[in-house]
């Protein structure tokens, strides 16, 4: 049957209005006006539907024709993804700063080339969702599994032979259904799992003061809440460029074009520190920057997420990086002005909270359909409008994610980077990852990290009362607790994401350099008790503790190890 078509009424903004839409349904994808601009139901009533388009709609005007296409935004899902870069609606775009023409549909997957097939198992047996039936050798980092998608199930007749195939192609049938590459899944749809496992095993960051003090499951979130400038975008890309994932889906959303060129840039030219191939094999990036239609940001977390889910029920750990939540929910704002809603806390319409909770429940570590285990981890930046953390997008966030790093203002300022407050961020994973690391036969890790912890939160309360008192007024236990917390300030928490050795600390090397810290404060502690003066050791030069991490390789936990023998060596020498 063919779907009725309605008549476009008024046009304001990117949201129209149209009658005669009585076929249609609720987020239903249309097609607006001659050019055939994409968008979605986000109302209907008496055959009036208010539609949100994902395009300027500015020769849009009343009488214009409304094609409902008979299915929600989907995303188009199959080889191709890995290294490319898309809009909202997951078009392919030629890169970061690409522009479409109005209506442009190009499609997601490249349909000029073929890619290899490589047949997984025989024809004749019974499948069910999830199975395997061959893989595609897509990026030489990554295996891309091609499964029997949710919904077909049956006896596989017909298997396709090892050989070239386009998307399109068949390359089984199940229970009388044509299988190709491509496959479709609706975006605001998560794709079904048989059950979420608790989160046990930490995504290694590479960045020392997440793993070590505020660290994150896999299969969990996170969100980086952080005033203007303070370093949002350069931690999240340093946690796409080295986090222990195998895919990373990076959705730049109403950030600066510019910022996501630089992304796929610097992701061309690094290599995976495991693999040796180019980090760009494992990430897909969705750009929906400042200078594109402000609602096809409201799709592209949703497509994002999609695209994660699609490599986690591959059985891979994958990672969904949006950047930023807040311009995001500015598009729900808008849309929310726009269609009249009652607006709820500063213009947000009323779900801003379900949507937030909707979004960030995608997050999780699964058994998979084929049997397997995999996991998508979400983290979103937040950038509250003058850095108020109790605006309704910065509250909402805090509700829902597991773990939040907070970026300081001050820290930034005094160009502490990363930014990352130990004051205000936290993480509810810490202790089931303090467990995981016990198990690895680390048993020291938490006491490590609360022993820091305290030296930090003791400090900070100690120079409050230093700047009333002065310094040398403290005892001489203050004293060294200070001292401690400067070497972990600079010599552990501090990482620039431009150095060649420091960008990217693997686990070994964070806790030696974290222990060379404690040991230090331990000498210092030993030699004040034996009678060594605390302004002796005040003025020990202990330079070496804060330039390890850089003077030493990116693997170089050994060395570290070398520098603390070395450095108590001569902190002996004090006596
Ligand atoms: N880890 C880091 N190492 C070195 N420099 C950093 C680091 N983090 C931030 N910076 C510096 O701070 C600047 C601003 O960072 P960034 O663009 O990430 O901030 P932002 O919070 O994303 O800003 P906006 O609010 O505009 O989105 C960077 O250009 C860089 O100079
Ligand atoms: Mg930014």
């Amino acid at each position: 049957m063919a779907l009725s078509e309605g008549t476009v009424v008024r046009v304001n903004g990117p949201v129209v209005e149209a009658t005669g839409m009585d076929g249609a349904t609720m987020l239903e994808l249309v097609e607006v006006g001659s050019e055939r601009l994409p968008g979605e139901v986000v109302a209907l009533e008496g055959g009036v539907a208010t539609v949100q388009v994902y395009e300027y709609t500015g020769g849009l005007g009343p009488g214009a024709r409304v094609r409902p296409r008979g299915e929600p935004l989907a995303a188009e899902l199959g080889p191709g993804l890995l290294g490319g870069v898309f809009d909202g609606m997951l078009r392919r775009l030629h890169g970061a700063e690409d522009f479409l023409a109005p209506g442009a549909r190009p499609a997601t997957l490249p349909r000029d080339r073929r890619v290899p097939f490589e047949p997984g198992t025989a024809a004749g047996g019974d499948v069910a969702p999830g199975a395997v039936l061959g893989t595609v050798a897509e990026t030489r980092a990554l295996e891309h599994r091609v499964l029997v998608p949710p919904g077909t199930a049956g006896r596989l007749e017909w298997l396709a032979e090892r050989g070239e195939y386009g998307v399109d192609d068949t390359i089984a049938v199940v229970g009388g259904a044509e299988v190709s590459l491509a496959q479709r899944w609706p975006v605001r749809r998560p794709r079904p799992f048989v059950r979420r496992l608790p989160v046990t095993a930490p995504l290694v960051t590479g960045q020392r003061v997440l793993d070590l003090f505020y660290p994150i499951g896999r299969g969990s979130s996170g969100a980086v809440p952080g005033g203007f400038g303070t370093g949002k975008t350069v931690l999240l890309q340093q946690i796409a460029k080295w986090c222990d994932a195998d895919v990373i889906v990076y959705v730049g959303c109403g950030e600066r074009g510019n910022e996501m060129a630089d992304v796929l840039v610097e992701l061309s030219e690094l290599e995976d520190p495991v693999t040796g191939e180019s980090l760009l094999g494992r990430t897909v990036l969705v750009a929906n920057t400042s200078n594109m239609p402000v609602l096809a940001r409201e799709a592209s977390i949703h497509t994002g997420v999609t695209v994660a889910e699609y490599f986690r029920d591959m059985g891979y750990d994958v990672v969904l990086i949006a950047d930023s939540t807040s311009r995001w929910a500015e598009a729900l704002r808008e849309v929310a002005s726009r269609t009249g809603q009652l607006p709820a806390e500063e213009g947000y319409p009323a779900g801003l909270a379900s949507e937030l909770a909707s979004f960030y429940e995608r997050a999780a570590a699964v058994e998979t359909l084929g049997g397997g285990e995999g996991s998508v981890t979400i983290l979103g930046a937040v950038s509250p409008p003058g850095g108020d953390m109790s605006e309704p997008v910065s509250a909402h966030t805090r509700r829902f994610v597991r773990c939040s790093w907070s970026l300081d203002r001050d820290l930034a300022y005094a160009r502490h980077y990363p930014a990352v407050s130990w004051r205000q961020s936290w993480s509810r994973d810490a202790e089931v990852i303090a467990e995981w690391h016990f198990l690895q036969r680390d048993s020291g890790w938490q006491e490590r990290r609360e022993r820091a912890l305290s030296l930090l939160a003791e400090a900070d309360r100690l120079e409050a009362v230093a700047q009333l008192v002065g310094a040398a007024s403290l005892p001489a236990s203050e004293r060294l607790v200070l001292l401690a917390a400067r070497l972990l300030r600079a010599g552990v928490l501090q990482q620039s994401a431009l150095s060649p050795t420091d960008s990217y600390s693997p686990p070994e090397k964070q806790s030696a350099l974290l222990a060379l810290v404690l040991a230090v404060h331990d000498r210092c502690r030993r030699l004040h008790e034996r009678g060594v003066a605390i302004e002796r050791i005040e003025a020990a030069d202990l330079s070496d503790v804060v330039h390890a991490r850089d003077a030493t390789p990116v693997d170089g936990a050994g060395e570290v190890d070398g520098i603390r023998e070395r450095v108590l060596a001569g902190l002996e020498e004090l006596e």
